[in-house]
């Protein structure tokens, strides 16, 4: 028999291919998810499943059940959505986090905790190891999120280290696939819902701040290999995919895949909006035994095929 797992954010991009696959591999899988940025269409083909239940709830309160691991995914993820409500996506953050941890604790359940590679900032060095502290500034717009997973980083290994909590943490950097939200102004979902409609692409910027781009399947690898891991190694482990890309490349490969007649427009730089974003995943290799698998291309085809069902 499986195991009985928790995914918070569960009916959200990630958290919904995750509920699919932990189904896949014989666990039993509760998902946990307020609707903010999630779907119920994300996982309504799942709701036959008699190993899957999905409950309406929101992280910042309290949540009893009894499980063996938890994966914490419950968080808006992009700008447009963080950025609506700052102080409740702080409060998702954090207070998600000592009430899943406290849940933890009692029922001695393993956890995961979905962080970022927002942790770094905008950073002073390149590629990013797990070692680097950041650079972030703590009354910016990008704030809210950083800090929030900054602290809940905080909360992890403190529960760790003061309560003998089983924690593990991922560093995701930009992941891209089929369900992200077509509206969330990140750059892969942008681009190509732009380039379906025939719009004009907008590029910030002068296009040459660089982004990694890892698609989904691999990234989910990386967080069960990490999940399954002995106690003793807890992480923060960045997985991402570390070929880098121009923001102008992007655009422009997605142009062509999408055999699309949009121009490229230009537009100013928001602030605090890192240049360059790239993981050093020497750490994810050695431990992990991983590394991703699916280039660009591959992902963006099978990403574009997705929102051609979608976007009218
Ligand atoms: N996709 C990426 O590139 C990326 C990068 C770094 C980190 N992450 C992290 O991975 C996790 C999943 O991201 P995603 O890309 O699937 O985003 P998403 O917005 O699709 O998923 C987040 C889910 O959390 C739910 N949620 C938000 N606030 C909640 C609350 N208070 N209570 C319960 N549920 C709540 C949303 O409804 C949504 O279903 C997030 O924690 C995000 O910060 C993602």
């Amino acid at each position: 028999m499986g195991k009985k797992i928790l995914v918070t954010g569960g009916a959200g991009f990630l958290g919904s291919h995750l509920c699919e696959r932990l189904l896949n591999e014989g666990n039993e899988v509760v998902c946990l998810d307020n609707y903010f940025t999630g779907q119920k269409s994300n996982v309504v083909h799942l709701l036959d499943n008699p190993y899957f239940e999905l409950i309406r709830h929101d992280v910042t309160m309290p949540f009893f059940i009894e499980v063996d691991e938890i994966y914490n995914l419950a968080c808006p993820a992009s700008p447009i959505h963080y950025q609506y409500n700052p102080i409740k996506t702080v409060k998702t953050s954090v207070m998600g986090a000592i009430n899943m941890l406290g849940l933890a604790k009692r029922i001695k359940a393993k956890i995961l905790q979905a962080s970022t590679s927002e942790v770094y900032g905008d950073p002073l060095v390149h590629p990013q190891t797990e070692s680097y502290w950041g650079h972030v500034n703590p009354i910016g717009e990008r704030a809210c999120y950083d800090e929030g997973k900054r602290a809940a980083e905080t909360l992890f290994v403190n529960y760790h280290k003061q309560n003998d909590v089983r924690i593990k943490i991922i560093r995701i950097f930009n992941t891209y696939g089929p369900r992200m939200h077509p509206n969330d102004g990140r750059v892969v979902s942008n681009f190509i819902v732009q380039a379906l409609k025939g719009e004009d692409i907008t590029v910030y910027g002068d296009g040459s701040q660089s982004r990694s781009f890892c698609y989904y399947s691999d990234l989910l690898d990386g967080m069960i290999r990490l999940m399954n891991t002995g106690d003793d190694f807890t992480g923060p482990v960045n997985v991402g995919n570390p070929n880098e890309f121009t923001i102008l490349q992007l655009a422009e490969q997605i142009i062509s895949l999408c055999n699309s007649s949009s121009k490229i427009v230009w537009q100013p730089l928001p602030s605090d909006d890192p240049m360059q974003r790239q993981p050093d995943i020497t750490l994810a290799k050695s431990k992990l035994g991983w590394e991703p698998k699916v280039q660009l291309e591959e992902g963006l085809i099978k990403t574009i095929e997705y929102f051609k069902t979608i976007v009218k």
